[in-house]
């Protein structure tokens, strides 16, 4: 079964009224969460002058352009627009929008039709986020270990199992979604933070060597 869903976030790094920029397949987004807590990705570009909209902001269960301050609904519909307070917007202002679901305190985006729900990570904690200067290829070269079709790369870093979730980037870029053992200690879980970033510098370091 081909991957179609994306790790883009942890949820804690996403709270409410919160919105952030990411890429998926090559797709500039706007990932947010509402007042109430619903996540959101849509693409990162306002259908009035093309603003990003991740440099916008949310109020209740909308999100508005920076620019101009107009205001879309959680469809992606515009619901106001400033300068013309008594007019209602034409249904076709609209934010192309993207599927966004959360598992295991993870944020996951496709931009597929689908009726599979995003990967489950049982016996993982959610640790933190990092981007690496380097392809997705060069972190499997380096950790030895294959990615597997949920983007997932499984190895053990400061003696402890742990599950990276691999987001490729333009310019040959990658974040990496990091989990641990559920029930690692604070203190392993530093050790292993530690590692991870001893991993991006091995990565970094045999790119440019390359
Ligand atoms: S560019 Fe977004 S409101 Fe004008």
């Amino acid at each position: 079964m081909p991957q179609n869903w994306t790790a883009v976030a942890l949820s804690r790094d996403v709270p409410p009224q919160v919105v952030i920029p990411t890429v998926v397949e090559g797709r500039e987004l706007a990932v947010w969460r509402s007042q109430s807590g619903r996540i959101a990705a849509w693409e990162d570009r306002c259908p009035h002058r093309g603003m990003r909209l991740s440099h916008g902001f949310v109020r209740g269960e909308a999100l508005s352009c920076i620019y101009h301050g107009w205001s879309y609904n959680e469809a992606g519909l515009c619901q106001r627009i400033p300068a013309h307070p008594d007019l209602v917007p034409p249904d076709a202002i609209r934010v192309p929008t993207l599927t966004a679901a959360e598992s295991d305190g993870i944020i996951w985006v496709t931009a597929e039709s689908t009726d599979r729900p995003p990967p489950k990570m049982p016996g993982f904690t959610p640790l933190r986020s990092l981007t690496v200067e380097v392809p997705a290829s060069t972190i499997t070269a380096v950790s030895a270990s294959p990615i597997g079709e949920d983007g997932d790369l499984r190895l053990a870093l400061a003696g402890i199992a742990c599950l990276l979730l691999v987001q490729p980037l333009p310019g040959d870029r990658t974040a990496l979604h990091a989990l641990v053992a559920a029930g690692t200690s604070p203190t392993a879980q530093a050790s292993v933070s530690r590692a991870l970033e001893d991993l991006r510098h091995q990565a970094e370091t045999e790119r440019q060597a390359a």
